[in-house]
């Protein structure tokens, strides 16, 4: 594909699989996609899995990520995951921001904001995620809510940071729904991202920066969506929590 930009598939495996299933799951995406670096693969399981996952997956290509993270570094902070205990077990991605999160945790952007500059100063890439709910998009205002929660979330941020950052378009109305965005409705918003880039940071980062889309992501669609200028890559839930059909979304991006 005709890119500058490399590809990064990242599968969230959200609050699913033991340590067992997840080694099982591991294990059979490495057997298949160890050896990829047409693009980045990565899989973000639960934290109880995370070192175990870590050790199936030390000698391919494929990278770990976390699916959250706490905003301070160290303390009395009961339940919480800090930066540098994810780096220990070899982590080098985090979800930041997603929906669920912004929903069922009532995450603000303030939040991840905090989050995602913890992130990076322990040298963690962050995959920041925004989007708009259904209503919304009816109502006219997907611009306006993607461009507020970028302001909100990027606050302060640098251009260097910023390059080393993943962003993630996840319309919630197309998460877990099986409703996948068309690839000309993500398009649309992606370049929209795009030109928030540029305006906010300056042309490199906004032609750097990668831009991922989730939402519905399967073997059947994921050609297409890569297949948009300004699209850099996938975050993917349900059908990452297969390895067959993981691997067969991956096959499909190369
Ligand atoms: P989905 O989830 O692929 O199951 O729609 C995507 C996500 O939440 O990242």
């Amino acid at each position: 594909m005709d890119k500058q930009r490399k590809l990064i598939i990242a599968g969230n495996w959200k609050m699913n699989k033991t340590v067992p299933d997840a080694v099982e799951l591991a294990s059979q995406l490495q057997t298949d996609l160890g050896k990829v670096t047409e693009l980045d693969v990565v899989v973000c399981p639960p934290f109880t899995a995370l070192s175990e996952v870590s050790r199936v997956l030390r000698a391919s290509t494929m990278r770990v990520g976390a699916q959250n993270m706490s905003e301070h570094p160290y303390g009395a902070f009961t339940g919480e995951i800090a930066a540098g205990m994810l780096k220990d077990l070899l982590v080098r991605y985090v979800i930041l921001g997603h929906s669920e999160r912004r929903q069922f945790q009532n995450e603000t952007d303030a939040l991840v904001n905090a989050k995602m500059k913890a992130a990076l100063a322990a040298g963690l890439k962050p995959i920041v995620c925004v989007g708009e709910t259904f209503s919304q998009r009816e109502a006219g205002q997907t611009e306006q809510i993607v461009g507020d929660q970028l302001t909100g979330s990027l606050a302060g941020l640098d251009a260097e940071p910023m390059q080393e950052s993943i962003l993630a378009y996840e319309p919630v109305w197309a998460i877990g729904t099986g409703r996948t965005a068309t690839p000309e409705q993500a398009q649309q918003v992606h370049a929209f991202i795009r030109g928030w880039l540029s305006r906010r940071f300056d042309d490199t980062t906004a032609r750097r920066v990668r831009i991922q889309y989730g939402g519905s992501v399967k073997p059947g669609n994921a050609r297409e969506l890569m297949g948009q200028p300004d699209i850099d890559g996938a975050l993917v839930g349900g059908a990452s929590l297969d390895a067959h059909t993981f691997i067969e979304i991956v096959r499909n991006s190369l």
